[in-house]
């Protein structure tokens, strides 16, 4: 693997690989065990997008593995106004031994790449979340003990964060329903292995993993009106959770929107995972890393 822009960049085994590398940091870590495997590595990380998860696992994850991560607001880099993609590439590519790009375009990111002598890492794009839906099977084989066979539902938005658990879904043998209103969801249908059930009390049906992202992505805020209205029926709600299996859990990648695409009660409920996913960032990203740069 030269980069990590889109989970297709894994064969599914090299998937498989990163999964267990990644539960046994998680475990290592317990026990109070980091080392060193990284020592006097730099990352850097440009951010076009705010974020809480993904600047912070990545930060405190070089930290674990004996080296550093430098924060570049993008405001300063100017990446694409200041300076050509390009050009920010190939210098940040003589300083620093990875990049961690949060990008607007998913473009700018497959360009940063074509240009960088370093590893990428897409830390998301309007495209994919590749380290989001490493961390989300990472947290779905912690609760059900398995990945195959294991019937995962999302409802709402086929966005960025989807789009990754599609791919990674497919790879590892994950049963995924995708379930949102037919005006948006073009690509869902498009992707053979994922069933498409645009009617959410049906898709939910007997499902072991629930799952639920904002109806607003970042960027897109111009467009909540219409999306709010769009969406509505998608709510994750008690009454919707109790069609899924007695022992399903429910999963979001955070920021949550609470009684917009999940209510409060099902957010705060023994079901949610929501910050096993969170703290999974950590445990993957540190898997990436190393075998991106070891
Ligand atoms: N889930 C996620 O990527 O969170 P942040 O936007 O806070 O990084
Ligand atoms: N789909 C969301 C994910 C945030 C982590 C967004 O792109 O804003």
């Amino acid at each position: 693997m030269h980069h990590f822009l889109n989970i297709s960049d894994c064969s599914p085994e090299q998937l498989l690989d990163l999964l267990d590398f990644a539960h046994q940091l998680k475990a290592d870590l317990r026990q109070g065990k980091t080392e060193p495997l990284l020592a006097g590595k730099i990352l850097g990380m440009i951010f076009q997008k705010p974020s809480n998860r993904t600047r912070i696992s990545f930060e405190v994850g070089m930290a674990h593995l004996g080296g550093r991560a430098i924060y570049l607001r993008d405001e300063e880099v100017g990446m694409g106004t200041r300076e050509p993609v390009w050009d920010v590439s190939r210098t940040l590519s003589r300083y620093v031994d990875a990049v961690m790009i949060r990008a607007k375009s998913h473009d700018d990111i497959d360009v940063f790449a074509q240009f960088s002598s370093v590893p990428i890492i897409n830390g998301l794009s309007d495209l994919s979340h590749p380290c989001q839906a490493l961390a989300d099977m990472m947290t779905i084989r912690e609760h059900k003990g398995r990945l195959k066979g294991v019937k995962l539902c999302y409802l709402g938005d086929v966005n960025n964060v989807c789009m990754s658990l599609m791919t990674a879904a497919a790879f590892l043998g994950v049963e995924m329903t995708v379930s949102c209103p037919k005006d948006y969801a073009p690509m869902a249908e498009a992707f053979p292995p994922i069933n498409f059930v645009e009617d959410p009390r049906v898709a939910i049906q007997g499902a072991d993993v629930v799952y639920t992202d904002t109806w607003v992505s970042m960027g897109q805020e111009e467009q909540a009106e219409d999306r709010i209205a769009a969406f509505k029926g998608y709510q994750v709600n008690a009454d919707l959770m109790s069609l899924a299996a007695p022992d399903a859990i429910f999963m979001h990648c955070l920021p949550a929107r609470r009684e917009m695409e999940v209510t409060n009660e099902v957010m705060e409920s023994l079901q949610s995972v929501v910050f096993d996913q969170a703290e999974n960032r950590l445990h993957a990203q540190k898997a990436i890393l190393v075998n991106l740069l070891k």
